[in-house]
């Protein structure tokens, strides 16, 4: 068990910091409902821990950091759910844009942004833009995603550049795959966390976190604060990883 002193940055072990470090956000609706407001305020909620969370992944020193913001699966939310969250997208941007640029934070998309409201997509692509040169961290935003959707869209892309000859079917094994994923180019994550209590993936990377360490915690994610973050890390640092080996 943690004591509450244990629990502060600077127990975290500097060079054993996950370098990728994934999380699904969960746990805004039921953290609105609890205090009698709407889901959308929860969302709101949650953007600010999305802020903190940024933040305190660029002081530890993490390198890649992927959030779960929107799936597939979420357009079956109400209407006024969806465009809250499409909204908080164009707020959390035009918050945070400067700030990303200054820390030389790249953004990267990970889903089809083409079926977002154009208001969101097109502040997505001038942010995606902006930061494209930048090299401290990769912020993974997956939006409109799904993991087997992922695949799919890579297989899909796979064909058409063995039609084109770029590449031979031999030539096609599992790290070749990642070449064509939303996560090109960036190593696996070490951690995903999963706050709200629910025991599941939720079709989240589903490829990249074959090896990876989960952390699952009761905590909403509105109330997922930078404690609880630095617990889960923590918590991850003192595990074996042993990739299938003894
Ligand atoms: C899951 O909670 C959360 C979402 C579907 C949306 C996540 C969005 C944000 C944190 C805000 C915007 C994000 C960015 C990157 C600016 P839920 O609604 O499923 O909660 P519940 O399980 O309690 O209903």
């Amino acid at each position: 068990m943690w004591k509450d002193k244990d629990i502060s940055i600077e127990n975290i072990l500097k060079d054993e910091v996950p370098n990728h470090i994934a999380i699904i956000m969960d746990g805004n609706g039921r953290w609105a409902e609890k205090r009698g407001l709407s889901r959308s305020n929860g969302h709101r909620e949650g953007m600010e821990r999305v802020i903190e969370i940024v933040k305190s992944s660029v002081n530890i020193g993490v390198k890649h950091l992927s959030l779960f913001a929107f799936s597939t699966e979420n357009w079956k939310r109400p209407k006024k759910e969806i465009s809250a969250i499409m909204n908080l997208l164009v707020v959390f941007i035009d918050r945070q844009l400067k700030r990303l640029v200054e820390n030389d934070i790249k953004l990267n998309i990970m889903g089809d942004i083409s079926e977002l409201p154009e208001k969101s997509r097109k502040a997505v692509e001038i942010a995606v833009k902006k930061t494209n040169n930048n090299k401290k961290m990769i912020l993974n935003i997956a939006l409109n995603y799904g993991g087997q959707n992922e695949i799919v869209y890579s297989i899909k892309k796979i064909f058409k550049d063995i039609e084109k000859g770029i590449i031979t079917i031999d030539e096609i094994n599992e790290k070749k795959v990642y070449d064509y994923l939303y996560t090109k180019g960036q190593p696996d994550p070490d951690l995903l966390i999963r706050p709200s209590g629910e025991l599941r993936i939720s079709n989240f990377m589903i490829y990249q976190i074959a090896y990876t360490e989960f952390y699952f915690s009761d905590v909403l994610w509105p109330d997922f604060v930078e404690e609880e973050y630095y617990k889960a890390i923590l918590d991850y640092q003192k595990r074996n990883r042993r990739f299938g080996g003894i």
